[in-house]
């Protein structure tokens, strides 16, 4: 694959709904101090009725497609990374589709948390197949399938959508270099048990709340970490870049811990690190679009800069790229 896929547009959507630790403090035993020392995360922000994975993407999309200065025709192939599809049949990319009004190919990609960064690559090598602009979202509502009771995950997860243009481009290379992972062997820390093939949607299961996601948190944390590091080190490797000469990393935002602890190891001070936890807490396959959009929209990524994204999640999944942020 030859480095040519640049991001041309960008645009993000978060609920208008906020949920701040004190709310959470008040439905189950934890406290903003808990919450804030533990994981970073203050609020985060919950769909309301009639907001769902595909209305999210949908704005996100609507925002990137336009900052491109395209029109939604103009799309040729659209990648749709979730955890929280609109509903199991059909895809969420048929929604997204009709009310976007596209009839290009689309598909959902399900790699969790390293979800963006996976169809980041996936894009950029279907530009190498001839496509010109593909559409890749990331869309979660994750507060769907997060037991309001549990306390170890309500707290973490958030709502939101960021979406990318992914166009062959001229003098910005675009992405470099990425790293693609999974080790299925951790499969059951970090799961929805019911509701496939293997554990059929029941009154049983609904009982057992096993709709709800499932965490092992602490081994989570661990896994994290080393994976971060390991996925972010391979990929500077392969573009032969030093961590001195990235501009910004953009982890996925987990827990504000897991972030500090691979930034240091890597070699970025919190100056060059992105992080919005502490306003959006875990949105998953959103979550490094959600930091990277927001950061170039307020300025701090210039054209030119390296960006070093890098993600993980259940499966456990990981994936980094190493971006050249610029449109031309
Ligand atoms: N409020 C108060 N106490 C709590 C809470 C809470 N919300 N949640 C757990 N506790 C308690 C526990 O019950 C435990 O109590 P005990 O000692 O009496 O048993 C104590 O706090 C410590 O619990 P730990 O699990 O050891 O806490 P830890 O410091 O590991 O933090 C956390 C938990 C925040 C979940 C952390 O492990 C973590 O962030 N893990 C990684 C999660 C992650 O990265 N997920 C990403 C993937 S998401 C995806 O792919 C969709």
């Amino acid at each position: 694959m030859t480095a040519a896929a640049g991001i041309v547009g960008w645009g993000t959507a978060v609920p208008e709904g906020r949920v701040t630790n004190a709310d959470l403090a008040q439905r189950v035993d934890t406290s903003d101090e808990w919450i804030v020392e533990r994981t970073g995360i203050r609020e985060r922000r919950v769909a309301g009725p009639g907001e769902t994975t595909a209305t999210l993407a949908v704005e996100a999309a609507t925002h990137a497609i336009k900052r491109a200065g395209l029109v939604p025709a103009d799309v040729d192939l659209m990648i749709i990374a979730t955890v929280t599809p609109e509903q199991p049949i059909p895809h969420t990319g048929a929604f997204v589709g009709e009310a976007l009004g596209l009839q290009c190919g689309s598909f959902d990609m399900n790699a969790a948390c390293a979800g963006f960064v996976y169809e980041l690559v996936v894009g950029a090598s279907m530009l190498q197949m001839g496509y010109d602009r593909v559409l890749l979202i990331g869309a979660e509502t994750l507060s769907r399938i997060i037991d309001p009771e549990d306390r170890t995950t309500t707290v973490l997860f958030g709502d939101g959508a960021g979406a990318a243009v992914l166009a062959p481009t001229r003098e910005a290379p675009g992405v470099l270099a990425w790293d693609l992972g999974c080790d299925g062997s951790a499969a059951g820390l970090l799961e929805i048990r019911a509701g496939g093939s293997r554990l059929p949607a029941s009154a049983a299961t609904i009982a057992d709340r096993d709709h709800f996601l499932k965490m092992a948190g602490q081994e989570v944390f661990r896994r994290a970490v080393r994976a971060v590091v390991e996925s972010a080190m391979l990929t500077l490797g392969r573009a032969g870049v030093d961590a001195g000469d990235v501009a910004w990393f953009v982890p996925h935002q987990a827990n504000g811990r897991i972030i500090e602890a691979a930034a240091h190891r890597l070699g970025f001070e919190p100056e060059r690190t992105l992080v919005n936890i502490d306003r959006f807490g875990n949105t998953s396959s959103a979550s490094i679009p959600l930091a990277l959009f927001e950061a170039v929209d307020d300025g701090r990524v210039h054209d030119g800069d390296l960006v070093l994204c890098s993600g993980f999640g259940a499966g456990m999944t990981w994936a980094s790229t190493l971006l050249r942020w610029g449109a031309r």
